[in-house]
């Protein structure tokens, strides 16, 4: 396995000198023109730090996955392109601004990514949303196609894919390639995670290099089981569960 030591940085405003920030591990850089980690901002980092503390009970889990869901979805919607639209605003004076032309849906990777819908929906209304299981078959190790339920008109929308931890990638490949069987072009697909692994990152961009990937974080690597270090368990059991 990859094993990548992780970049500390002096994290706090920027009026205040180094000095006076604390240092913190912030997300390991990636030299991939696909993939986009939002910026390592204070905020991003204690939230990041609020949802990988074992001891952070699962109501903060969730409210704080759901701040960062939402950045991360803000962010995956700046991947869209924009046509020009120009407005008359209440006081009879003209602004040149933009607008989205075109139609998106989010789709889940289940169960873990279920937890991304809300933050899809609380950006744009009544958006389309499809789903897709997959699992590890316990024999081969290989990920399996289970199950999947896609707006039928999927070819003309832009995707938003939704799954908190990148780890190996294996079921984000095997969901990709289910939505090309669909007609969506790589390039219309955008990969929302919270997580990635640097093995991750560089599987999925070497099998399919036009779909971009937006994450908040690349962590340091996977551990034998697969689970991303240092991570923060299981993203499903802690938000559904425990
Ligand atoms: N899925 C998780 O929930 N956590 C990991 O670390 C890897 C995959």
């Amino acid at each position: 396995n990859v094993s990548v030591v992780s970049p500390a940085h002096c994290v706090g405003p920027d009026y205040r000198p180094d000095a006076q920030k604390p240092t913190a591990t912030v997300s390991t850089e990636i030299d991939v023109n696909t993939v986009h980690v939002l910026p390592q901002t204070p905020q991003l980092i204690a939230l990041l730090t609020m949802i990988r503390d074992r001891d952070t009970e699962r109501a903060d889990f969730i409210f704080y996955s759901n701040r960062i869901i939402r950045l991360l979805v803000e962010e995956g919607l700046n991947h869209l392109p924009v046509v020009g639209h120009t407005i008359t605003t209440p006081v009879a004076k003209t602004y040149a601004g933009v607008k989205f032309e075109g139609k998106i849906c989010g789709v889940s990777i289940m169960r873990a990514g279920e937890a991304m819908e809300q933050g899809l929906r609380d950006c744009c209304r009544s958006v389309r949303i499809g789903k897709i299981l997959i699992q590890r078959d316990e024999e081969t190790s290989t990920p399996r196609l289970f199950y999947e339920k896609l707006p039928e008109d999927i070819a003309s929308r832009w995707v938003l894919l939704l799954d908190p931890m990148f780890a190996t990638g294996g079921s984000a490949v095997m969901a990709v390639e289910v939505l090309k069987s669909k007609g969506v072009p790589e390039d219309r697909i955008i990969f929302l995670n919270v997580i990635a692994s640097p093995e991750g990152i560089s599987n999925f961009a070497k099998k399919l290099p036009k779909v971009r990937v937006v994450t908040a974080f690349v962590d340091q690597g996977l551990d034998h089981r697969n689970y991303i270090v240092p991570g923060l368990g299981d993203f499903g059991d802690r938000f559904y569960t425990i």
